[in-house]
């Protein structure tokens, strides 16, 4: 059968789908651009694609053939999940083998925050740097501190867990607390809900008021869950410390006024972009396309 995939995958992944199936690959130097995608989709069996492909109705609507959308992320919010259930195509993610490189990587951004690494690192290559001193550069320290975890789901426990070597408590939102109770008690607040309609701004302008004015904010989940213009007013209110960021509403780009302060750590979305999970992703979403082409259940749908 044939499959479309959008970027490359290691080769030892993809000589799995093609000692099976006919494969066309997507060379760009970018996404693949939306009209492209419909025109090579027309014809396959199935497509491997990233999250920075939009899966609209409109593009599934032109490939009859289609039998499975396999995303190479755990998040969703690219694809028309319902519109793919309503032609009976299945949609396929990548749980689990992420979990401990984007927990890891959100701990990253708590620390570098707390500890002004961004800051300390641009001061000093550029030269800037006088010299030790007691009262050079002072962050925050978080040990006896809460962790506010906003969202329950695999990641957002990972991240949890690595929580009392640090000596922080963490706690759930609608779990241990409510959310605004959460808000305004916690010292560093991370998001961990899956993006789309109903996460989108869930934090605004409301909810940053109601933080601590020492909180700091971290996300790794999507973008579309903070409001960035909001984020922005808060931090130059000096509302809220900080914030450390993986993932924005507008990939690749990043609301202006947040790239010019000091005390937003921004990352390009590298929660899972370590060489093992990342492979794993590949391999796993190759494993459902065989499924699937094989006449089998998918290994994880969506
Ligand atoms: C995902 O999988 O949804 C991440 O954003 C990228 O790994």
């Amino acid at each position: 059968m044939k499959a479309l995939l959008t970027r490359r995958i290691p080769s030892s992944v993809l000589s799995r789908l093609e000692a099976v199936h006919d494969v066309e690959r997507y060379d760009g130097p970018s996404p693949i651009p939306e009209d492209e995608l419909r025109r090579r989709i027309a014809d396959k069996h199935a497509l491997i694609c990233l999250l920075t492909e939009n899966v609209s109705a409109e593009t599934l609507a032109v490939a009859p053939d289609l039998k499975i959308v396999a995303n190479i992320a755990v998040g969703y919010d690219n694809i028309d999940v319902a519109a793919a259930r309503g032609r009976g195509i299945v949609v396929t993610n990548t749980p689990d083998v992420l979990t401990e490189a984007t927990a890891e990587f959100t701990w990253t951004l708590i620390l570098a925050a707390a500890r002004r690494l961004g800051e300390g690192e641009r001061l000093l290559r550029r030269g800037e740097w006088r010299g030790w001193a007691l009262d050079f550069m002072l962050g925050t320290e978080l040990r006896g501190k809460q962790l506010g975890i906003i969202g329950r789901g695999r990641i957002g426990r990972a991240v949890a867990a690595k929580a009392p070597a640090f000596g922080m408590k963490a706690v759930f939102a609608r779990h241990d607390l409510s959310l605004d109770e959460l808000l305004v008690t916690s010292d560093v607040i991370s998001i961990h809900v899956p993006g789309g309609d109903s996460t989108r701004h869930l934090i605004d302008r409301k909810r940053l008021a109601r933080m601590k004015r020492s909180a700091i904010l971290v996300n790794t989940s999507r973008g579309s869950v903070i409001d960035e213009e909001a984020l922005a007013w808060a931090m130059q209110e000096h509302l809220i410390a900080a914030a450390a960021l993986d993932v924005y509403e507008r990939e690749p780009n990043v609301y202006a006024p947040l790239l010019a302060m000091e005390n937003v750590v921004l990352a390009p979305h590298l929660g899972s972009a370590t060489r093992e999970t990342r492979t794993a992703m590949a391999e796993l979403a190759v494993e459902n396309v065989l499924a699937v082409l094989a006449g089998q259940p998918p290994k994880t749908p969506v």
